[in-house]
């Protein structure tokens, strides 16, 4: 249940992409020649990638704005590794110029970095910072094994002390040699080996001060913070496939108090615990809360994620938590339920209040703040106009009904809508309800939202939703509602029978409509018939 998860995601990355590129640098998109920067076409590119073990291929074009900005970046890092790791290669591809080549590794974005190690099958999307020095540190990175081991303690005390990034370090007891977990350590390490540094040690010390029993131990030590507050794993052992290990650190890698955006949005919401925001105008008002909140990530570590988010930039996604947008604010955003409370706005928000604001939320003893239109007087379409806060009960009233959330906004919403009012006015009296929800003015609890619109039938007799994935035709959907609702409300047959004989008045405008449903049936797979690639649904 993610949806308004992924929306925000978009929007975040939306408004990061925005503030980019009119922070723009002029020109430069093209590493000069003198640097060493080596420029592939589709007549090298192959023979390139195989001659050397590591290749940081940068997909390109002249003209765009982040391109130009990562130029002169690359080209420094490409000097900086002639020196430091001449098995490093930085190469760029002009997709303007080579478009069959960038079209195989479907390039879909400029610019586009791809890491090839050694065969252009073992290729990976680079994941790191588009300045020069970070360039250089993650390409080295990957040189190195993604478990250091820490035979000394003095190296690891030292190491610990001023970390780069956070550390993860197995800690195992003399005797564990050779256990299955330690394979699924260097597994794990392998796949977040650009996040994070893996170390692995058995050093007496640490075994003594972390290790109880005869198992590993799993130690989380995080940038900018004391050792004392690292995070011990004290789960399950941890199996074959390390889904366990995932979690921890998924959970505890996070710093106390961190900063949310375009880039760090993901891992927050991978982690799906409540996560709590501090809406901020300035840095000074950041670092007056910081205190206050840094004490409450100690306190609930693993059970809510607290962050900042910058409001000058981010501010409207207030709105995706039901506030208004006046900061500072605080709310908690529960995922998993994706339930949001809010600290009152009516009154400014006092730091002193946050902790127990906490506590109540975690005491269950909170409302959420659910987004509704108001319930309307009356209905006054076939078509219902479902909210939020008559949701519920009407999609576990004892009638089929099929309900269309949509964004006003969306494209294939509006093509869709004649034809749902069409398919609406069909089941006029009978015991199916065709209802359409405002996604964006309501809020609804329990329905998978990916994309807009979203089909959904709740059948009669309260089993489970059930998705509607076919095509968007008057006549698809009156089928899936006959044989999925549990009534069996057969609209089609009983159209056409009339259709053949006509006999009375009341029947006869029943015919009408079947006419006008046929027409706008066609018209339904008119539009699903269009180019395939548009029928995605819009986020
Ligand atoms: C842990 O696994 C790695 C990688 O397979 C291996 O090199 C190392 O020797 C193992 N360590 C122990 C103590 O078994
Ligand atoms: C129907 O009309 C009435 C009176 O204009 C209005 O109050 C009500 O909200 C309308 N209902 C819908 C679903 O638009
Ligand atoms: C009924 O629902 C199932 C499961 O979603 C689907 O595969 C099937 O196509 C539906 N039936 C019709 C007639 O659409």
């Amino acid at each position: 249940m993610q949806f308004s998860i992924k929306t925000v995601a978009a929007i975040l990355t939306a408004i990061t992409n925005i503030a980019t590129v009119s922070a723009d640098g002029a020109d430069g998109a093209i590493a000069s020649p003198d640097s060493a920067v080596v420029k592939l076409t589709e007549e090298t590119f192959h023979d390139f990638i195989a001659s050397n073990p590591y290749v940081l291929a940068e997909f390109f074009a002249p003209w765009c704005g982040h391109c130009k900005k990562l130029g002169p970046e690359f080209a420094s890092a490409a000097d900086t590794l002639v020196s430091k790791n001449p098995d490093i290669k930085l190469a760029q591809i002009d997709c303007t110029e080579e478009r069959d080549l960038c079209a195989g590794f479907e390039i879909r974005g400029y610019p586009t970095m791809k890491i090839f190690k050694g065969d252009v099958e073992s290729v990976s999307d680079y994941a790191g910072q588009r300045q020069a020095d970070g360039i250089v540190n993650y390409m080295v990175k990957l040189t190195l094994p993604a478990v250091q081991s820490f035979d000394e303690a003095k190296i690891l005390d030292s190491k610990l002390e001023d970390l780069a990034e956070s550390l993860i370090l197995q800690i195992l007891p003399n005797g564990a040699e050779n256990l299955p977990s330690n394979e699924t350590f260097y597994k794990v390490a392998d796949r977040l080996r650009e996040s994070f540094t893996f170390g692995s040690t058995s050093d007496e010390s640490y075994v003594s001060k972390y290790v109880k029993g005869s198992s590993p131990a799993y130690v989380i030590f995080r940038k900018g913070e004391s050792i004392d507050d690292a995070s011990v794993y004290k789960g399950k052992e941890i199996d074959e496939v390390g889904e366990l290990l995932y979690d921890f650190i998924d959970v505890e890698s996070k710093p106390l108090f961190g900063e949310i955006n375009g880039q760090t949005y993901q891992s927050y919401t991978a982690a799906n615990i409540p996560l709590a925001y501090y809406f901020y105008n300035t840095q000074e008002e950041r670092d007056a809360a910081d205190p206050f909140i840094k004490k409450l990530g100690r306190k609930y570590r693993g059970e809510i994620n607290f962050v900042g988010l910058d409001a000058s930039q981010y501010g409207m996604h207030a709105q995706n938590l039901n506030m208004q947008e006046e900061f500072p604010l605080f709310v908690i955003h529960d995922l998993e339920a994706n339930k949001k409370y809010g600290m009152d706005q009516s009154t400014a928000l006092d730091n002193n209040d946050i902790s127990q604001f906490v506590q109540k939320f975690k005491a269950g003893k909170l409302e959420p703040i659910v987004k509704s239109e108001p319930i309307p007087e009356s209905q006054n379409s076939t078509l219902y106009h479902l909210v939020g806060a008559e949701h519920d009960a009407i999609v576990k009233s004892n009638k089929d009904v099929f309900v269309k959330y949509f964004a006003p906004w969306c494209g294939h919403c509006k093509k869709l809508a004649p034809i749902f009012e069409e398919l609406s006015s069909l089941y006029e009296g009978k015991d199916v309800i065709i209802a359409e929800v405002d996604h964006t003015l309501n809020d609804v609890e329990g329905v998978d939202i990916k994309g807009y619109p979203t089909l959904v039938l709740f059948p009669a007799d309260g089993s489970d939703p059930i998705y509607y994935d076919n095509e968007r035709s008057l006549e698809a959907m009156a089928d899936f509602i006959k044989e999925n609702g549990s009534l069996g409300i057969d609209i089609l047959t009983e159209v056409e029978e009339e259709e053949v004989a006509p006999v009375s008045s009341v029947e006869s405008s029943t015919t009408e409509s079947a006419t006008s449903a046929t027409g706008a049936a066609k018209q339904g797979k008119a539009v699903t018939a269009e180019k395939k690639e548009e029928a995605h649904d819009e986020l």
